[in-house]
C-alpha cells in the first residue's frame, strides 16, 4: 500500500505555519518512500553483497527520478547533502578545476550567504577575483549588466533562479545566453533551491551548466540536495576520499533522504499546477490586502506574480523591528521570518533589501511570510486580522513619533499616511 500525497503535520492544530521558505514539511508519502532504508535496507550501498545491491539499485532509481523531473540525464546529477553544498562545490569547484583559465568569479548581490560566502572566501584565498552585480529595485539582475562584466579571464557566473527572501525571479535562460555569446568557455551556475520544486525547472530550458536543487523546499527530507552537471563542465571534488558520485562526492550516501528527496520531486512535479494555482491564490490575496489593512507597510520584490516566486510574500513595515513582529506572531500562534539575520543580538538589515536600495532602518522592519501547500484562506485571514493590532501596539511604544513616514521611506511604502 503507498501513502497518499499529504503535507506533514506541520504544526498543532492551533498553530499556523508561514515559513515554507526556511524549510517544508516533509509530504507523508515521502517519510514512508524513506523508511524501507532506514530499517530493512541500510546497507551501504558501496558493498558487494546483494543487500548492497538493492540499496545501490535505490539510489540509480532516485538519480533517474530526480534527473527526469530536471530533463537532465542520470549521469550529470550530483548528490549532496543539500543546497549549500551544492553551491559550494559549484564555485570552488569550478575555480579548483579552471585556474590555467582565470579566476574571474561574477555573482549578484542577493545571492544566499552559501555562494556569497564561498566567493568571499575564494577571494580571500587568492583563487578568485570576484564582481558583484547590483540589483534593480524588485532584486532583479539584468542580464545585459551580467554580459557586460564578462571578460576572456571569466571562469563562473553564479546568479540565482529565485531569490529567497523577496521572491525575485531572474531571466536566468536570458542570463545564460548571453554569457555563454560573450564567452562560451564561461561556466553558469543557478542556485534554483527556492525555485525548482514550483517552477519546473528544465536544465536545457535555461541553459545552465550548474544548478544546486535541495530536497527540504520541495517537502522532501534534509540531508539530500543535488547539483546538476552539464557534460564537460570543469568540476574538481571539494569532498575527497571515496569513489561515490563519480568522484565528483565522496561518502557512503545517505539512500533514505535519496529516495526520499526523489519522491518528493516527483510529487512536487505531478502536483505542480495544483500547488501553484492554491499559492498563487493566497500569495494575491496576502499582496493586496497587507498594505490596505497597515499603514506605511510596503511589499518588498515585484509585484507582478509573473516575476515573483509563487507562495512569497515579503514586506517591510516602517518603525517596528521585523524580529519584534515575528515574536508577537509567534505568541498569536504564527511562524513567519524576517529577512534579517539575527548576529551576535543586533539584527543586521537583510543585504537583500539594502541591495535593492531600501534604506537601512526600514529594513530592519522585514517579514517574509511563504505559503505552502498545507495553507488554507483561513490561515491567511488570521494573519492578516492579528498582524495590524501587533503593529500598531509595537508602534505605540516606539520613542520616536511614528504617525508620518520620511521621505525616503516614501518610495517603499503603500497604505501611507497611518
Ligand atoms: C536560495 C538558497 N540557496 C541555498 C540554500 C541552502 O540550502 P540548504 O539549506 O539545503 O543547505 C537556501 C536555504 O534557505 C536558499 O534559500
Amino acid at each position: 500500500m503507498t501513502t497518499e500525497s499529504a503535507p506533514g503535520r506541520a504544526m498543532p492544530a492551533d498553530r499556523i505555519y508561514l515559513d515554507h521558505a526556511a524549510t517544508t514539511p516533509p509530504d507523508l508519502a515521502v517519510v514512508e518512500a524513506m523508511l524501507p532504508y532506514l530499517t530493512e535496507r541500510w546497507h551501504n550501498p558501496s558493498s558487494i553483497y546483494v543487500e548492497a545491491q538493492a540499496t545501490r539499485h535505490a539510489i540509480d532509481e532516485a538519480r533517474a527520478t530526480v534527473a527526469r523531473a530536471v530533463g537532465a540525464g542520470p549521469e550529470e546529477i550530483v548528490f549532496t547533502s543539500g543546497g549549500s553544498e551544492s553551491d559550494s562545490l559549484a564555485l570552488r569547484g569550478v575555480l579548483a578545476a579552471s585556474t590555467r583559465r582565470g579566476k574571474h568569479l561574477v555573482t549578484s548581490a542577493v545571492e544566499h550567504h552559501a555562494v556569497l560566502d564561498s566567493a568571499e572566501q575564494l577571494e580571500r584565498e587568492g583563487l578568485a577575483e570576484v564582481t558583484v552585480l547590483p540589483v534593480d529595485r524588485e532584486g532583479r539582475v539584468d542580464p545585459v549588466a551580467v554580459e557586460a562584466v564578462v571578460r576572456d579571464d571569466t571562469v563562473l557566473v553564479s546568479v540565482m533562479h529565485a531569490n529567497n527572501e523577496v521572491g525575485a525571479l531572474n531571466d536566468i535562460a536570458e542570463i545564460a545566453r548571453r554569457v555563454h555569446e560573450r564567452n562560451p568557455h564561461t561556466v553558469v551556475h543557478t542556485d534554483a533551491v527556492q525555485s525548482a520544486a514550483h517552477l519546473g525547472v528544465n536544465v536545457d530550458r535555461l541553459g545552465i551548466d550548474l544548478m544546486t536543487f535541495t530536497a527540504h523546499k520541495m517537502y522532501g527530507p534534509r540531508g539530500a540536495g543535488a547539483l546538476y552537471v552539464r557534460p564537460g563542465t570543469p568540476l574538481s571534488p571539494q569532498i575527497l576520499g571515496g569513489t561515490q558520485e563519480r568522484r565528483l562526492r565522496a561518502g557512503t550516501e545517505d539512500t533514505a533522504a535519496i529516495a526520499g528527496f526523489a519522491r518528493a520531486i516527483a510529487l512536487a512535479s505531478e502536483r505542480r499546477e495544483a500547488d501553484l494555482t492554491h499559492e498563487r491564490h493566497l500569495q494575491q490575496r496576502l499582496i493586496e490586502d497587507l498594505p490596505r489593512r497597515i499603514p506605511m507597510l510596503g511589499i518588498t520584490g515585484p509585484r507582478d506574480l509573473d516575476r515573483r516566486l509563487p507562495g512569497n510574500v515579503s514586506c517591510v513595515v516602517a518603525y517596528v523591528e521585523g524580529e519584534s513582529i515575528l515574536l508577537a506572531l509567534d505568541l498569536a500562534g504564527v511562524a513567519a521570518s524576517s529577512g534579517s539575520a539575527c548576529t551576535t543580538g543586533s539584527v543586521e538589515p537583510s543585504h537583500v533589501l539594502v541591495a535593492m536600495g531600501v534604506p537601512a532602518e526600514l529594513a530592519r522592519g522585514s517579514l517574509r511570510f511563504t505559503l505552502g501547500r498545507g495553507n488554507t484562506e483561513a490561515d491567511v485571514e488570521r494573519l492578516l486580522e492579528v498582524l495590524p493590532p501587533i503593529v500598531q501596539r509595537l508602534r505605540a511604544l516606539s520613542p520616536v513619533p511614528t504617525t508620518e513616514a520620511p521621505p525616503e521611506y516614501l518610495p517603499w511604502l503603500e497604505g501611507v499616511p497611518a
